[in-house]
Formats: structure tokens, C-alpha cells, sequence
């Protein structure tokens, strides 16, 4: 896909590696519409970004509000071309510490998120006949188990299974779907389970640089899962 003047959604964009898929994607012309419930970092990016960002203050997992926009601001006549599933949100328990709580904002956010929005963009992209694209960001622990990671491993095989899925059913409609598993990555997402961040975890723009290169292969051209580690994932030694 030629990315310039493309229209994207991007879930998650408010920090971590949302921010940066945002960054390239308008750094390559893209119409970025990024969502998220921060609504001040979200602004804050588009002083940074410009007119084509676009803040979008959703929470993932309320389908209402999710589908009111999708209504309000697409048609027939204005499809996204591009869909990055991104929003997502990880702890790490023992199964007899993990509170109901937990488990349920895990599933709601990274999988009943996911399938809210991309329900709504599906039905619009298979609509148009130009080249449609929806990235899915899954995890390494999507495809093998960790300790005390039930509930964040069964949302990442989630994401597997579903974009396997979606890119066999979409594939005839010109729309492909990419499941992009990357390894620990130098955020704040494993903070609040006492994971303190470090250089030799995946940069964020190393993995926007990428998901890039993913979205401008040739449209007949699929890459429908891609996994992405740290060649050597233990801390820098001080
Ligand atoms: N960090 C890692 O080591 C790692 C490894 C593999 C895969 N991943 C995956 O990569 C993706 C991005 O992770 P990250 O490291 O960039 O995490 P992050 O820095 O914590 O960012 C998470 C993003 O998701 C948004 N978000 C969370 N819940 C949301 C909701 N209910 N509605 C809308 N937006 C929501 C947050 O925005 P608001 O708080 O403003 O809503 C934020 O923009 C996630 O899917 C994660 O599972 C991360």
C-alpha cells in the first residue's frame, strides 16, 4: 500500500508504542485518527503531530461509544484504509491472586475491544475495492505460555486466533491481516506488575519502522503474522 494520504485508526495511541506507530504513520502522510481515554496526552500529540492527527478520547470497551463514532465520522463515501488494533492492557498474577477484576478488564479491553471496532471497520472496508489493512497487536506470549500470565496469555492467544481467522475470511475482500507479536518492549506497560523497563527491550520506533514496512508491501502480499524479539532480552549490565 502507497500510505500517502491513506486514512488510519489507531487504538492505543496515547503512549508507549501507540505513540510512535502514530508518529510514523503521519510522518509517511497518513490521516491518523488515534484513540484512547487520555484525552490530554492525546492533544498534546496533535501539537506535536499536526492536522492529520486527529484525537479521539473512546474507551475500547464500550461498544456503544464505539460504534457511534465509527457512524458518525465513516460512510460509504470516507472508509479507513488502515485499522491498528493497539489499546491493550497487561498484569501479571499467580491464578489464585489474579482478582476477577483483572481478568475481566483483560479480556475487555484486548479482545471484546478488539472485535468492537473491528466489526464496525470491517463492514465498511469490504466495501471499497482499493487495498484495506488491519494490524492486530499481539504478543510473543500469544504463542507460548509464561508463569502467572493466564489471563494476559489467553487474551494474546485471542489475538492469534483471531486475526488467523479474519485474514482468511477478508482476504477475498482486498483486505489483509497482519497478527504482530513483539517481545518485551521498553514501556510503561510492565510497570504496574514491578517489570522495570530497560534498552535491551524492543524500542518502540524500531517496531513502528516495521509495522510500516508491513503496510507497504505490495497489496497482493501478506504478511499475516510477524514475531519480533530482543536478540538478547536480559538488562545491560551496569
Ligand atoms: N510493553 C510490552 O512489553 C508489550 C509486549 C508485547 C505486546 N505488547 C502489546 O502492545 C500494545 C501496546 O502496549 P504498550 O507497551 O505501548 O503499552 P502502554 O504504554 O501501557 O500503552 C497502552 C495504550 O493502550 C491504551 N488503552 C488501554 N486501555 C484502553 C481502553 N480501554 N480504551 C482505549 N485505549 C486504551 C492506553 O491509553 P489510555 O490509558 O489513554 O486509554 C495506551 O495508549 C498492547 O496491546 C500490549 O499488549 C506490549
Amino acid at each position: 500500500m502507497n500510505l500517502d494520504k491513506r486514512v488510519a485508526i489507531l487504538t492505543g495511541a496515547s503512549k508507549g508504542l501507540g505513540y510512535s506507530i502514530a508518529t510514523a504513520l503521519i510522518n509517511k502522510g497518513v490521516t491518523v485518527y488515534g484513540i484512547a481515554r487520555n484525552i490530554d496526552a492525546l492533544n498534546e500529540m496533535k501539537n506535536k503531530l499536526g492536522e492529520n492527527f486527529y484525537p479521539i478520547q473512546l474507551d475500547v470497551t464500550n461498544e456503544i461509544a464505539i460504534k457511534d463514532w465509527v457512524n458518525k465520522t465513516f460512510s460509504e463515501n470516507y472508509i479507513p484504509d488502515i485499522l491498528i488494533n493497539n489499546a491493550g492492557v497487561g498484569s501479571f498474577h499467580k491464578i489464585d491472586e489474579t482478582p476477577t477484576e483483572t481478568w475481566l478488564n483483560m479480556i475487555n479491553t484486548n479482545l471484546n475491544g478488539m472485535f468492537y471496532i473491528t466489526s464496525s471497520i470491517a463492514a465498511l472496508m469490504k466495501k471499497k475495492n482499493t487495498s484495506s489493512h488491519i494490524i492486530n497487536i499481539g504478543s510473543i506470549i500469544g504463542k507460548i505460555g509464561r508463569t502467572e500470565a493466564t489471563a494476559y496469555c489467553t487474551t494474546k492467544f485471542g489475538v492469534q486466533g483471531f486475526s488467523e481467522s479474519l485474514y482468511i475470511e477478508l482476504r477475498n475482500y482486498n483486505i489483509k491481516v497482519t497478527c504482530f507479536n513483539p517481545g518485551s518492549i521498553e514501556t510503561d506497560f510492565l510497570k504496574s506488575s514491578g517489570i522495570t523497563a530497560h534498552s535491551n527491550m524492543l524500542h518502540t520506533e524500531d517496531l513502528a519502522n516495521t509495522l510500516i514496512h508491513i503496510l507497504e508491501t505490495p497489496d497482493n502480499m501478506l504478511i499475516d503474522e510477524i514475531t519480533i524479539r530482543p536478540l538478547n532480552p536480559k538488562p545491560p549490565v551496569k
